[in-house]
């Protein structure tokens, strides 16, 4: 909780406002283009939260006699919601740039990973490194996104794939909750790929991730959701199944990794089992569409690793216009997308799947806000939602954002109330 007032003046424009009453827990179809942006305002903040906004002309505070208000002029510049990055793999140990190197030799993602790479070679540094080596790294990437504008983020576990480690992750995931400014989600994500030793002996394994982790993990209150990798190479639909049963028994909502390397069926999965999203969706087809429509799962596209892995682009632009919300995440990990960057998420989500920016900032804010569970309070500007608002440099035109892609135009980030840069 924070005592103080800050009230932004002059705001040039309040991107992504709603007004009492009107909260919406997600925007699909037709109504992404539709972003409600309001020119000469003010923004009142306090107590961490977003207490008033509106016109200037309406602005009754007065600067100069403000007492303990801190005022900001943001004459020319724009505030946004912060981006809520709704899938990462933030906590990891080191890099993985020779893996890097050697898909440009031409080595795919699958093969690497057949070759003990991938995450197993992040798995294996995971194990060598402390929980508070984890912890610093992490807190470094943490420190970067949020001078890109993010607010919110999920963080998954996946390179433990032995219970200590998952455990070791999920701990260093709770102690960020504890010490970060952002707002952090965890999900366990035990079943992410099969460690070497089980190699051949795979429903063992998913054996090992329902009888042993998940209850220690539920049973101590460590993850907010589960998932599973549901594709080609890696967990089966029936393997899918199995953990979400029983993550269902011990009160866990799923989040999928789906469709990324086939049509692996993990989209109907996740809409069978109400997953909350469904995330890659590279191979999204129009079964996989009808199967989402109607459902409550946020189809949500990772154009990060898309990008770095040259994967086909999701279907984003046949989806919306079928009616569908459509979610974008960074997928920040050190194997398919070692970037945290969501303005890069938001450039990409314009000049390669093209939507238009109204629909590209309703896909990195109020619609990974309710892939993370936390749309009520986080996504958009509305008053009693959580002030995590960042400030533009000047800029000609909110459409200028993604239009200049890879500059930071954020210049002042607020989380919780409280400047944080
Ligand atoms: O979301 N697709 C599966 N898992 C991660 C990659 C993890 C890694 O390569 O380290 C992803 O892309
Ligand atoms: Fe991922």
């Amino acid at each position: 909780m924070n005592s103080s007032r800050i009230l932004i003046r002059n705001v040039k424009g309040l991107v992504g406002v709603e007004m009492p009453g009107k909260n919406r827990e997600k925007v699909s179809g037709k109504e992404m283009r539709d972003l409600d942006v309001l020119e000469q305002a003010f923004l009142l903040i306090a107590d961490g939260e977003i207490a008033d906004f509106g016109s200037m002309d309406d602005c009754l505070f007065n600067p100069d006699t403000g007492g303990d208000m801190q005022v900001i002029d943001a004459a020319g510049k724009y505030v946004f919601p912060c981006w809520c990055d709704s899938h990462t793999h933030l906590v990891y140990a080191g890099s993985r740039e020779k893996e890097f190197v050697d898909k440009i030799y031409g080595l795919s993602y699958e093969e690497i990973f057949q070759r003990g790479g991938g995450i197993l070679n992040s798995a294996r540094l995971l194990h060598d490194t402390s929980e508070d080596e984890l912890c610093q790294q992490a807190q470094a990437r943490l420190d970067e996104i949020i001078s890109f504008g993010t607010g919110a983020v999920e963080i998954k576990s996946g390179y433990g794939l032995n219970t200590a480690d998952e455990l070791k992750m999920l701990r260093v995931i709770q102690r960020l909750k504890e010490t970060s400014p952002l707002t952090i989600r965890a999900t366990f994500l035990g079943a992410h790929a099969v460690p070497l030793e089980y190699r051949g002996r795979q429903t063992e394994y998913v054996d090992l991730v329902i009888n042993e982790m998940l209850p220690m993990v539920s049973g101590e209150g460590m993850a907010d959701f589960v998932d599973v990798f549901c594709d080609k190479g890696f967990f089966t639909v029936e393997d899918t199944e199995r953990i979400l049963t029983a993550a269902s028994r011990c009160g866990l909502v799923p989040k999928i990794h789906a469709n990324e390397m086939d049509y692996s069926g993990g989209i109907q999965v996740a809409v069978k089992h109400k997953a909350l999203s469904a995330d890659h969706l590279e191979y999204t087809g129009d079964a996989e569409i009808q199967a989402l429509l109607g459902s409550s799962v946020m189809p949500t596209i990772l154009p990060g690793a898309a990008f770095f892995l040259g994967l086909p682009w999701a279907p984003a632009r046949k989806m919306i216009d079928a009616g569908l919300p459509v979610a974008m995440a960074s997928d920040y990990n050190p194997g398919s997308s070692p970037s945290g960057n969501m303005q890069f998420i938001l450039s990409t989500a314009c000049i390669r799947y093209k939507l238009l920016p109204s629909e590209a900032i309703h896909a990195t804010t109020l619609n990974t806000a309710y892939a993370m569970g936390i749309s009520h309070t986080h996504g958009s500007i509305a008053i009693g939602k959580r002030a995590n608002i960042f400030i533009t440099k000047p800029m000609p035109s909110i459409e200028f954002f993604p239009y200049s892609f890879g500059t930071n135009k954020v210049e002042t980030v607020v989380l919780g109330g409280r400047v944080v840069r």
